[in-house]
């Protein structure tokens, strides 16, 4: 049992969704699985267990931030022997070749977070994803399988930037990143990837567009709502969908 999962071995299945946002864990829970089971409520930090397709699959809201992410992904690796962890999450698009409610695809993830230096003594390093599971996504994407993507926009592949100030001090910094080609920027992506690396297992980020940083659009509830249900299902059909 683990500090801040606190489930029983076995509890979670190897692969697990994770979203920032608890409530969303149990909308998804609700929304998609079968049978679903509440394995930790610890600090309202929900955990569900069910079958999508009669495959087991868990979700685990992840909070917000790299510091917060990397205490429940830490776990589900070392405590729960979980495979893979695809993040479904929201970001902020940053260059005009994206629309709210497009889908983006992390295949690598910048990052102002000082977790990296620490670890690597101030070296590079740069997280990225699992190939497997972002073709995957990528080909769910585009699939007819996916029943509800005809109602998200486009979808997108390329770097994310994981922030570690939502209100950022040098939105100028920012830029510059757009600049070299940073499609988005979010909160979890970088942690995620490089914990995935260290511990062998497998990771991905997809994020549905919530608001624009340079054209200021934002989504309503209901588009988050519909946007975020096509990016749970691509989530599943990549995680599943082969096996
Ligand atoms: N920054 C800016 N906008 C966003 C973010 C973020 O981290 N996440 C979703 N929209």
């Amino acid at each position: 049992m683990s500090t801040h999962i606190g489930a029983a071995p076995g509890d979670i299945a190897p692969l697990v969704l994770m979203p920032g946002d608890p409530l969303r864990a149990r909308w998804i829970a609700e929304t998609f699985l079968d049978d679903a089971r509440c394995y930790t409520e610890v600090r309202g930090m929900y955990g569900y267990t069910g079958t999508w397709q009669g495959r087991r699959v868990s979700v685990q809201g992840s909070g917000m931030g790299q510091p917060s992410l990397a205490i429940y992904v830490n776990e589900l690796f070392t405590d729960y022997d979980v495979q893979s962890v695809i993040r479904v999450g929201s970001c902020g698009a940053l260059t005009e070749t994206l629309a709210v409610r497009d889908i983006v695809i992390a295949s690598g993830a910048c990052t102002d977070s000082s977790m990296n230096r620490i670890r690597f003594e101030g070296l590079d390093y740069a997280p990225v994803a699992d190939f497997g599971l972002l073709r995957a996504a990528y080909d769910a994407s585009q699939s007819h399988r996916v029943s509800t993507s005809s109602t998200s926009g486009s979808v997108h592949v390329g770097l994310v930037f994981s922030n570690d100030s939502f209100y950022s001090p040098r939105p100028d910094l920012i830029a510059r990143m757009a600049e070299y080609g940073v499609l988005a920027i979010e909160m979890e992506a970088s942690a995620l990837y490089t914990l995935a690396a260290q511990h062998g297992r497998k990771a991905l980020a997809i994020c549905t567009v919530s608001d624009h940083v340079v054209t200021g659009a934002e989504t309503t509830a209901q588009e988050r709502e519909q946007t975020f249900g096509a990016m749970v299902e691509i989530a599943l059909e990549a995680g599943l969908g082969g096996s």
